[in-house]
């Protein structure tokens, strides 16, 4: 089965309504004409929908960032974009799609991207993100894919996520749900450790690290957010395999993994973008734990 890992698109609109900005919407827009308007190009995912065909993908998995202030219309753009691949799709919101506390409360992310839903066949299928922050869904052969929610509406000086006692309360009743020979993969937008800025990172990433440590189903811990590309192999240290896509439309160091599972391991090969999008490391990793 053939995954591709995309994620941090962070699509922007500006809309000058004052309703709108009376948020912390503004710090996001003075943000964006300031420093990063000039560091994101959504033209350089005009060629992925192609690539992505002809590459033969079966499931993309958006790791969150779709927008930039949650604004309806960036979603719109999004949604779009993410309609033209064709390709069946598995989304998680990012903290930027939570972006105002309003947005977060309305669930205005799960308008656009509302995963589909197979018939409830397992007791694990009962579980939706919008509803239950945890959402499960069977891949080929022995291997499962857990989403994660973990996105949270924050103040002004904070893009912390939250992996709530609630939410690892449901993790681990899926865990449980979920046969024992099975190969399991877990996206989620935030990665569990703590990074170097203390305001990004995520509250009980700590708990999401033991439960990785203790079940080694766990094959790949897949998440998004740092807008840094990483293909980790921490078998040897009793974790998983960690892949960050990186951000797919951040121009200096754009990037996304597309991942080919088998019985005994996978595959990650690494795509940048240099005028183009151009393969630029491929991985061979083999289960050992
Ligand atoms: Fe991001
Ligand atoms: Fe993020």
């Amino acid at each position: 089965m053939r995954i591709a890992q995309i994620s941090d698109f962070h699509f922007t609109r500006l809309s000058w309504n004052p309703f709108r900005l009376f948020s912390k919407r503004i710090l996001g827009y003075i943000n964006w004409l300031t420093a990063r308007h000039n560091v994101f190009s959504e033209e350089i995912l005009e060629p992925l929908p192609a690539l992505l065909k002809e590459l033969e993908v079966d499931l993309l998995l958006l790791g969150g960032d779709f927008s930039t202030t949650a604004l309806p219309q960036e979603f719109e753009v999004a949604a779009r974009f993410v309609k033209k691949i064709s390709i069946p799709w598995t989304a998680i919101p990012g903290n930027h799609d939570v972006y105002t506390y309003r947005s977060y409360r309305n669930k205005i992310f799960y308008r656009y991207f509302k995963n589909k839903r197979e018939p409830i066949e397992h007791p694990a299928d009962f579980f939706t993100l919008a509803e239950h922050q945890i959402e499960v869904k069977r891949l080929d052969g022995t291997y499962w894919l857990i989403s994660l929610d973990v996105a949270r509406a924050t103040n002004l000086y904070s893009s912390r996520g939250h992996f709530s006692e609630k939410l690892e309360e449901r993790l681990h009743e899926v865990l449980s749900l979920i046969p024992s020979e099975s190969s399991i993969l877990i996206l989620s937008h935030y990665p569990f450790f703590q990074t170097d800025v203390f305001r990004h990172t995520l509250k009980g990433g700590e708990k999401i690290e033991a439960i990785l440590k203790k079940d080694p189903r766990i094959k790949i811990f897949l998440h998004g957010h740092t807008h840094r590309n990483t293909i980790a192999d921490l078998q040897p240290s009793g974790f998983p395999l960690i892949l960050d896509s990186g951000s797919c439309t951040q121009t200096d160091r754009a990037s996304w993994n597309l991942i080919d599972l088998n019985s005994e391991g996978c595959r990650v090969e690494n795509y940048r973008w240099k005028q183009g999008w151009k393969l630029s490391r491929t991985e061979a990793i083999s289960w050992t734990r």
